[in-house]
Formats: C-alpha cells, structure tokens, sequence
C-alpha cells in the first residue's frame, strides 16, 4: 500500500498535446447532472454546443450517486451522460468522486473520517471527510476508480482522468500517526537519528521508540518545528499516495487518457514540485479576489507556477469562478471584462484548456450562490452570453496551442522552505514567503518580463537573473546551483532571511548565509525585527537608478557588513545605522545583489531594475528593460510562441508601440505599430498569418 508508484507515463503526457491538436484549446466546465432531472440534461448539452464548449468533468462527486450502497455500482445514469455528451461532440475529463466519501462510509467506518489537531474527529455532511491515512477509505476509493475505469476505458466521451478534487485534507488521527511512524522509519532509520535531526535535546524531547512519536496535535506550548515540517512533508506524501494509486488502477486497466488532479496554485499544504510529474497534465483551480488591486499580477504568477510544474508544457486551468465565489466572507463578482481577461490570460501564460466550476448554478446545498457559466436566471443572461463569447475568442486562438513562454528570469520558490520559514516564534511572524514572492514577482509584471517558478535544485544558469526573494532553507546543492549560475553570468538577486537553515529548519552555524556569502560578499550576524513604521536608508548617490528613490527598510533586518561587496544602501538610523542594507557584488562572470532587510518598493524596483538592465533582459514586447520605464499601468504583456498578449487590466487606455505590423487573432484584423489597448480589452497579435 504505501509503495511509490511508477511516474506518469510520457506517451500518456502527450495525450493532453494530441487532445488540444484535435479539440483545440479545451474549453468547459464542472458538469455536475446528478444534481438535475434528466429533462434538464439536453438544455444543458444544447447550450454547450452553443457555447462552444467542447470538454466537461464529469462525475467529481458522484460518488453517492454511483456506488448509494456499499459495493453497489449503480452506472446507468453516467453511461447515459456520456452517450449523451458523445453523440453532441463534448469530451469528458471523467472524475473518480473519491474527495467526497458518501455518509455511510463514515457510518460503518468511522476511523476513516479525518482527526484535527484537537482530536476533534470530523464528521460527514460537508465533503472531504476522509483521512488520507485510513486503509478503509483508500480501499473503497480505490475499487470505485478501478470499476470506473475499467466499465468507461474505452468509452469514447472520456479523454481524460480527473483523480479526486483538491487534494488537501490535513489529519492528526491515530491511522495517520501510524503512516507518519513509518514514513519517519523510512526517512531517519533510527530514532537516534531522528533525535539528533529533530533536536529532541531541547525540552526533553527525546524518543525511545518511533512509537511514541504522534502528528503535531494540541500541546500545552510550542511544538519542535523539525516535527512539524516533517508532518507537512509526510502530509504532502500520504495524499500523494491517495493519487497515484488511483491513477496507477485507473492505467492498469488499460486507459491510455491522461490522467491528472487539480492544483491549488500555491497551496500550503502540497508540495506541488514532488506531484508535478505525477500528473500527465499539470491542472489548476484558480480564484484571484476582484477584491485585491494585485489580482492580476499574483494570479500571472500562479500561471507561471503551473507552467513551470509542467516543465513549460501546456497546462489546464481546470476551475475559476465566471462571476462571484461564495466562499469569501464578501463575494465581489469579476465582471464579464475581467471574466475574458482571467482566461486569455491563463492561455498567455500557457494554459492549453479553461474550464470553469460550475457548468450550470447548483439550486440546493452550500455553493448555491456560487456563480456558473449557466446562472439561476438560465441563458437569458449577461453571464451565459459572456460564456457563448468567451468560446469564440478561444477558438481564434487556437494557433497558440502548444505553443510555451519563454522566461529569462527564475525565481526560487520550494514548499519545505516556505514550511519551516512560518513555523511559529521568529524574530517576526511578520515576515511571510508568499508575500515576498508576490511582491518580487509584481515587479517583473509590470515590466512585461516573463519568469519561471524553479524548484530547489534545478540548475540555473539557463536564466539571465534569478531572484530568491525569501528562501529560508537553501540546501548544498542550491547554493551549489547559485553559484554555478552566477560564475556561468545569471544575475542574482537575494532576498532577506534566505539559506538561514538546512532542510531539517537547523540553523546553519556561522556568518549568514552561511552557504552562499562569498557569492554575496557580504554576511551576516544578526536578524532582527524592526521598530513600526519605516526606517530610513541612504542610498549610495554613485548607484545610477534613474531617479531618487524613496529608500526605506521594515519588519525585519540583519546585521550585514561587507566582505568585498558595493554597499548600494545603508541604514541611515536606529540601532543598524551605517550597516548595509541592499549590497552587489560581483562573482566571476555574473552579479549578486543581497537585500539585507524588507525594503520599500521603490528600492526592490531600483534594485530589480539593476539586476535586469545589467543582464540585458528584454521584455514582452522586445525591448530592453530600463530603470524606471514599466509599462502602462495595468497592462500585461506576454509572449507565447510568436503570439503576443496584451491585456489591460487597467482603468485608463494602454498605447504600446509594437515591434511591427501585426495581426489581431481575436478581431482577425490588422494593427499598426502604434496600439491603444482599450481599459478591460486585450488583444492577441501574430507576426503575419502563417503561424
Ligand atoms: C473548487 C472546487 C469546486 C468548488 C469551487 C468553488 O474549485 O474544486 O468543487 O467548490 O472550488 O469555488
């Protein structure tokens, strides 16, 4: 049972590519007919042809419907869905319903219903009741995705495979205590091992057998943060387990579809780069809040990341909301604008399908007043003439499928490092990764600069620059990265609070960070959190930033001094006064720039700015990358293959001046070099029409 299955097959990986050769950009819904009466089903299958929907997932939680008894299988309904959607041309993503056991799973099993970290154990009535370590649930989860599998094969509806939904679900019961136990065995070996890795010295902690070891449940303190970044690896692992062996019964019994499960974007509780090649396709639920003036650029970095799961491959933005969630305490809805602009943008950043929860708005339980592509109000709508409009654009846009984006910039980002850099007591709990990374990651968006996610490890020297904008576990082999990087000619730029541990959360002994400050020239004694409000930074007035810069530092600083590196910044008061705060330094062919605190904007511009101008990075629309030149407020720009989005997001009109005359694959017209992108309007643009 707990045996790591074969990775995903490469022929199966290709069969996303061949799906969208032949349907075109993948464009649909969550179809959900279980919750309708049967007369509702050819309304729905009618307005999909009208639509031009051409892919639906079926089935997610069905299980209920399917199996309404233990070991029943009641598939009538589905096999008539499915001849249904068949005979009108619609492809189905067939889903195994194992996310939401029916109630008498739990009723006659209750050790299969998940634990909290109180002991609370959580009981049916909602979905994601199940523990991810209980043999029970994963025995009947795996025998409805086998019959599933084996009765629709070779139906010729399902073209792909949609294991469970959102993988997620956290545990603390006594099943998972018993998977956590042996996943530590096959980790440490000894618990003596363990003791030393996990400082057990500390409080006492010292176990004589794995045996006493438990999940980070309740405790009358704080719990050692070794033993709680393992328990998110190990959390991490189970459910990944809960996927594959579904997918692996689902491939034995011959389906060649691919087969892959829905992400979260950056979810705390997956490390997405340990599934990422589990998947044959890397899949996406995504749900930007209208609510947040970033919207755009952080869910442009959310693509990014799925791209780069999927090693550039196309991608498929499985879920998002057409209109408002209802999930949120306050449920602003995205306008039919900002609806088109969300899915052109996702095939920018190299999504191949878009597909939206739900189909048709469901009348009863808890997501009743959650928007669908067919409101309460039925096709007499805005929002279902958007949905018709929206699959008119994506069949225009199919000489981008399959096409990638090409980055010159990397940035750092893995889960462990993100777990043990927000375990609890810190010098500031103020301090957190995603925020950082966002932050970074906006500045390359507004310049139209496109980037990569990287894992821990990869190598880097393909890119130009590489930011680390908070990576506080940085492993040998990273830092080893880095440095073959930088001599190779990458920029780098470093982040405050990075490689201050190993990958166990110890604290790397010596001056910070202790891997990597030759690269840097410069190191470190000291973190501290900084007083409210901002303090104060010169800047060094030879630095050529184009303009003054408003040169603040907050939250958290370190105590830096240089070995050799230019000190760009300084503090100009409190108790860091005359230490560096922003250094560059040069390290054989390439530069490193080190942030030694949280600057303000205007400095992690001035500073991003340096770092791309030095590489000669250039952005989406060819040219060279200038201090203090973005581009218009709220315009995006990406370039996949040789199609060039721009998409504005912004309230006032964009002029952008092209590199030449292209063609507008959305208007099938002619643009001039010089283009006015309307507020909320977009525009897709090839070089000639023979691509
Ligand atoms: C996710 C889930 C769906 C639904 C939506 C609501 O996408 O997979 O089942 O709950 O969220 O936004």
């Amino acid at each position: 049972m707990t045996r790591m299955a074969q990775r995903a097959d490469p022929s199966t990986s290709a069969g996303f590519r061949a799906l969208c050769d032949d349907l075109g950009l993948c464009f649909g819904g969550d179809y959900n007919p279980e919750q309708w009466p049967r007369s509702v089903w050819n309304d729905d299958v009618e307005l999909m042809v009208r639509a031009g929907v051409n892919l639906v997932t079926v089935g997610v939680f069905s299980w209920a419907a399917i199996e309404p008894s233990p070991g029943e299988r009641a598939f009538g309904w589905l096999d008539d869905v499915l001849d249904l959607l068949h005979r009108n041309g619609i492809a189905v993503d067939l889903a195994t319903p194992t996310a939401s056991p029916p109630p008498w799973l739990g009723h006659l099993h209750p050790e299969t219903l998940p634990v909290d970290a109180d002991g609370v154990r959580l009981v049916a009535g909602s979905r994601n009741q199940f523990s991810p370590a209980s043999a029970v649930y994963r025995s009947h989860a795996l025998a409805i995705a086998r019959d599933l599998a084996e009765r629709y094969a070779d139906h010729p509806a399902v073209r792909m495979w949609h294991v469970g939904n959102e993988y997620g679900q956290l545990d603390h019961g006594d099943e998972a205590a018993r998977e956590f136990r042996g996943w530590l065995k096959r980790r440490y070996g000894t618990i003596e091992r363990l003791n030393d890795v996990w400082g057990t010295t500390v409080w006492s902690q010292a176990y004589r057998s794995f045996d006493e070891i438990l999940p980070p449940r309740r405790t009358p303190y704080l719990v050692n943060p070794a033993q709680s970044l393992d328990f998110r690896r190990y959390t991490s692992d189970q459910l990944l387990l809960c996927y594959t062996e579904q997918r692996d019964a689902i491939r034995a019994t011959g389906a060649r579809q691919p087969i892959t499960t829905n992400f979260m974007g950056f979810f705390p509780h997956v490390d997405y780069w340990s599934w990422s090649d589990e998947v044959d396709v890397v899949a996406d639920d995504e749900y930007p809040d209208p609510a947040s003036e970033h919207a755009a650029a952080d869910i442009a970095l959310v693509q990014d990341l799925m791209r780069s799961l999927g090693h550039g491959r196309p991608w498929m933005l499985m879920e998002q909301t057409i209109g408002a969630v209802s999930w949120r305490e306050h449920n602003l809805p995205k306008t039919s604008g900002a609806a088109r602009l969300g899915v052109l943008q996702a095939v920018a950043h190299g999504a191949d399908g878009v597909a939206f929860f739900q189909w048709r708005q469901s009348h009863s339980g808890a997501e009743r007043f959650h928007s669908a592509m067919v409101p309460h109000a039925g096709a007499d709508t805005e929002v279902f003439r958007g949905v018709e409009r929206l699959g008119a654009d994506l069949r225009r846009l199919k000489p981008v499928v399959g096409h990638s984006v090409e980055a010159s910039v990397g940035i750092l980002f893995g889960w462990p490092s993100w777990w043990a850099g927000e375990e609890p007591a810190r010098p500031t709990g103020r301090l957190r990764t995603l925020e950082q990374v966002q932050r970074w990651y906006r500045e390359l968006w507004r310049r139209g600069v496109a980037a990569d996610v990287v894992r821990p490890g990869a190598e880097l020297d393909v890119y130009r620059v590489v930011l680390v904008p908070h990576s506080y576990l940085i492993e040998p082999d990273t830092a080893a990265a880095l440095h073959r990087a930088v001599a190779a000619g990458t920029r780098v730029v470093i982040g405050p609070f990075s490689g201050v541990a190993d990958r166990n959360g110890r604290i790397l002994q010596g001056r910070s960070p202790v891997l990597l400050h030759e690269l840097i020239g410069a190191s470190g004694e000291e973190w501290t959190a900084l007083p409210e409000g901002p303090t104060l930074l010169q800047v060094d007035e030879a630095w050529d930033v184009g303009a003054p810069v408003a040169a603040t530092a907050s939250v958290f600083a370190e105590r830096l001094r240089s070995d050799g590196a230019e000190v760009l910044a300084m503090f100009g008061d409190g108790a860091l006064a005359g230490h560096p705060a922003v250094t560059r330094h040069r390290f054989a062919g390439g530069r490193v720039w080190y942030l030694g605190a949280i600057v303000s904007d205007a400095l992690l511009s001035a500073v991003i700015d340096d770092a791309l101008q030095d590489a000669g990075v250039e952005n989406a629309l060819g040219e060279a990358v200038l201090p203090g030149r973005p581009l218009p407020v709220g315009l995006e720009a990406v370039r996949r293959g040789s199609a060039l989005f721009l998409l504005n997001h912004g309230s006032e009109a964009a002029q952008v001046t092209l590199p030449a005359t292209m063609h507008d694959l959305l208007t099938n017209s002619e643009v001039g070099r010089a283009v006015a992108v309307q507020p909320g309007a977009a525009m897709v643009l090839i070089e000639g029409l023979t691509q």
